[in-house]
């Protein structure tokens, strides 16, 4: 399956979460094994051979595909979640949200500078998430390879709030 095949298995939900906005719904593609085994594997011939030790996976979407992949490439897993669920020490970054703010979290000591790690969600919108999760890996000392994405939203500034950051996006599908 082709990235444009993949797309036609994402689906369009007009006017949600509020009127004018398109929400982009995953699930289809999640419930067609093919699909979403295609997705698993267009990102692992990417990454495949690439030196990864740790892909950060953002709670909750990005677990399924950071999982996944991980499986197929042969490296460890690394959460970094919502507030208030990760034991032990952990290091903490906030992000804007339309309304208000929201944070992710990591363990403290999940990572170090012998990681090259690839952060991993389902999609990019305005790319606060990522952004957070770039720098809690950048806390860590450890390297950030890339980030991937199922889908990226064409008219949000998510690609370039990570390229200030200095980290390099992969999208297979865009809208
Ligand atoms: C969604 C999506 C991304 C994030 C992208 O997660 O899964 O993680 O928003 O938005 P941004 O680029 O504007 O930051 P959300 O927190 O809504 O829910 P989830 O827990 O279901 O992944
Ligand atoms: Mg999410």
């Amino acid at each position: 399956m082709t990235p444009d095949q993949l797309k036609k298995t994402i689906g369009a939900i007009p006017d949600y979460p509020k009127p004018g906005i398109t929400f982009r719904d995953i699930t289809p593609l999640l419930q067609d094994r093919e699909a979403f085994a295609a997705a698993i594997d267009l990102f692992a011939e990417r990454y495949r051979d690439s030196g990864i030790t740790q892909i950060a996976a953002i709670e909750a979407r990005g677990f399924i595909f950071g999982a996944a992949l991980a499986k197929q490439i042969g490296c460890g897993v690394t959460l970094l979640r919502k507030p208030g669920k990760l034991p032990g020490a952990t290091v903490s970054q906030s992000y804007q949200l339309e309304y208000g703010e929201d944070s992710l979290e990591m363990r403290a000591d999940s990572l170090n500078s012998n990681d090259n790690v690839l952060i991993v969600d389902d999609l990019l919108a305005t790319g606060g998430t990522a952004e957070a999760a770039a720098i809690l890996i950048k806390k860590a000392k450890a390297v950030i390879v890339e980030a991937a994405f199922l889908v990226s939203l064409n008219d949000l500034p998510g690609e370039q709030k990570l390229q200030q950051q200095g980290v390099a996006c992969y999208t297979l599908c865009r809208f």
